[in-house]
């Protein structure tokens, strides 16, 4: 026989004290959540209200992370994502101490972009973190991504052994193409100049990668050729993302929409580049939350509302508290296949 809870004082009082504390544990969350000092990240342990620790499983470790230590660039690409804004660059050991704390918080991939990151103190300022990061931290990982304008073989003398990737953008083998989205300096060519890098990376034992930004001035164009004669050991082909604030909007320094291409049209160049075994697409949805980026003050940027909202910077807070902030979409980032073989050592290449 069934009987209600309204029939028996016992289950009533049970049913009254679960709902009480259901309620208690509602509003004490939502404080934490609003309170800055309490809010906690989800790699932290949530106090509960009975007292015991419960230790998230969906803790965000920063394996792979993408430092932007400089805004600074000598190029002026149309569709460019993060501008200058500001021409601030942390000095030399206080950015130490940054890539320290996120190694002691479990990284084992950093990417140094920018801007142009070759660009501050004419690529030492860069060689000095690879080498540490390398040599001190001991990373299994150090990459960088640059436009390639500014390198020079002295650098891969002095800093190549401690080097595991270097991507070098290129979005089209044209050069009046290059011209036209600003990807150039001058009327220096852009795709002669990759050659040339491709060909150090061999001599220096540096793992070499492209990346191409589709958009409407090269979805048309078919770089199959190029990409297998240069054989990069990863061609990451991204569809052109907008940013609020950084190439969108009123506050943007660049104004990018009229590069912005279609999904489908994406896809039809994902198709007619099938044939290149080593391109990893990236699409707006695949790109947007499932990168963890740090900025030139070393916060994390949330890029979930479609700009990027700032954390407090790890350098006053800490890892795990900045990076509740961070927006990051771990699945996601798996998904895309972020997680990779990215030491040069485990790569078996022929150099
Ligand atoms: C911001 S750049 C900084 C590094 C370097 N200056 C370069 O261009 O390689 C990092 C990467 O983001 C890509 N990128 C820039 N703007 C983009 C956009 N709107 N959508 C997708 N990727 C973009 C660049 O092509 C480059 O591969
Ligand atoms: S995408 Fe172009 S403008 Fe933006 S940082 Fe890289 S080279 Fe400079």
């Amino acid at each position: 026989m069934q009987f209600s809870v309204i029939e028996s004082p016992m289950l009533m009082m049970q049913f009254c004290i679960s709902t009480l504390c259901n309620i208690l544990a509602s509003v004490f969350s939502k404080i934490c959540y609003w309170t800055p000092g309490l809010r906690t990240s989800s790699t932290s342990s949530i106090p509960q209200i009975d007292g015991e620790v419960n230790q998230s499983k969906n803790a965000t470790t920063p394996t792979s992370v993408n430092y932007h230590f400089t805004r600074k660039c000598n190029y002026k690409c149309g569709f460019c994502f993060h501008t200058a804004k500001t021409s601030f660059v942390l000095p030399l050991d206080e950015a130490q101490r940054g890539l320290k704390l996120l190694k002691e918080a479990g990284m084992e991939k950093i990417n140094f972009s920018g801007g142009e990151p070759f660009l501050h103190e004419k690529g030492d300022f860069l060689g000095k973190l690879v080498q540490y990061c390398k040599q001190d931290l001991q990373l299994p990982s150090v990459s960088i991504v640059s436009n390639g304008s500014m390198i020079k073989e002295k650098w891969f003398q002095k800093y190549g052994d401690d080097l595991d990737i270097l991507a070098i953008s290129c979005d089209s083998f044209d050069e009046e193409t290059n011209q036209l989205i600003g990807r150039t300096q001058g009327k220096k060519s852009h795709v002669d100049n990759l050659h040339k890098i491709r060909n150090w990376c061999q001599q220096y034992k540096v793992a070499f990668k492209i990346n191409s930004v589709i958009n409407t001035f090269n979805v048309d164009e078919d770089m199959t050729e190029n990409i297998l004669q240069l054989n990069p050991v990863r061609w990451k082909v991204f569809q052109c993302l907008l940013i609020d604030g950084e190439n969108a909007g009123e506050e943007a320094l660049r104004e990018a929409e009229r590069f912005v291409i279609e999904e489908q049209v994406f896809q039809e160049f994902l198709e007619r580049h099938s044939g290149v075994p080593c391109l990893v697409p990236e699409s707006n949805e695949k790109m947007r939350n499932s990168y963890l980026i740090l900025d030139e003050y070393m916060r994390f940027l949330d890029c979930r509302e479609g700009r990027k909202d700032p954390s407090k910077s790890i350098l006053d807070v800490g890892v795990k508290e900045a990076i509740s902030f961070s927006g990051f979409d771990e699945k996601m980032f798996l998904v895309r296949g972020g997680k990779y073989v990215w030491s040069k050592a485990d790569m078996k290449l022929e150099w």
